[in-house]
């Protein structure tokens, strides 16, 4: 190779330099769910967790990404599946940062998700189900939609006139009709705490 060709991978910080330096492994902790099952909580609670245990966590939220990154994008089918796939892409992006990153989205179907986990790569993906029966999360109905969806206001809403198909093999369920919520945000920290721990490889010297 040519003396003036610098190739600059060697000078690139790599994930394992920003892991070692945050003391942590990066996953994607990905939250599916019906709307009102409680990811957003749950995501808030647990990123708040982590920071207290000194772990370095940011949540990715559909309510606040459909507002800047993803604001040109409807509920249709293929719409989600762009917000899915430019967010997947970002959670990528962060896993290389060395950050540990809370993914709250419907994700409505097993494509959606696969694809998301296609783009993260397996060994980062860790899809966990946030799940409450549909009669609860409407009965919850936080935002009000539900009642929208039912009179026809809103169409192709996720579990009313638009699909939600449930992951079969989740890493986890959570079920929030039946646990309070500190139970539902410890069940994921107690399973991530071995997933994030940073364990220096072996050295020689
Ligand atoms: S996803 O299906 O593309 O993953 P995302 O999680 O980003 O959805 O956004 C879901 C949120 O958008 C819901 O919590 C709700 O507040 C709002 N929303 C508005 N219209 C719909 C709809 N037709 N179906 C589901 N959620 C909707």
């Amino acid at each position: 190779m040519a003396d003036h060709i610098h190739p600059i991978f060697d000078r690139l910080l790599q994930r394992e330099d920003r892991e070692r330096r945050l003391n942590q492994r990066s996953k994607v902790v990905w939250l599916t769910g019906l709307s009102g099952s409680g990811k957003s909580t749950i995501a808030q609670h647990l990123e708040r967790r982590l920071y207290n245990e000194g772990y370095f966590a940011q949540v990715l939220d559909g309510d606040n990404i459909r507002h800047g990154i993803n604001n040109n994008l409807g509920f249709s089918e293929e719409d989600r599946q762009e917000n899915i796939r430019r967010i997947a892409e970002v959670a990528k992006l962060y896993v290389q940062s060395g950050l540990i990153t809370i993914n709250s989205f419907i994700s409505p179907t097993r494509d959606i998700r696969q694809m998301a986990r296609d783009i993260i790569g397996d060994e980062d993906f860790i899809e966990v189900f946030i799940n409450a029966p549909l009669e609860v999360c409407e009965a919850r109905d936080v935002k009000g939609l539900y009642e929208k969806a039912r009179a026809g206001q809103i169409k192709g809403f996720t579990g009313i006139d638009a699909p939600y198909e449930a992951p079969e093999t989740p890493a986890l369920e959570v079920r929030t009709d039946q646990l309070p919520l500190e139970q539902s945000v410890e069940l994921i920290f107690e399973y991530l705490l071995p997933l994030i721990t940073f364990v220096k490889p072996a050295t020689n010297d």
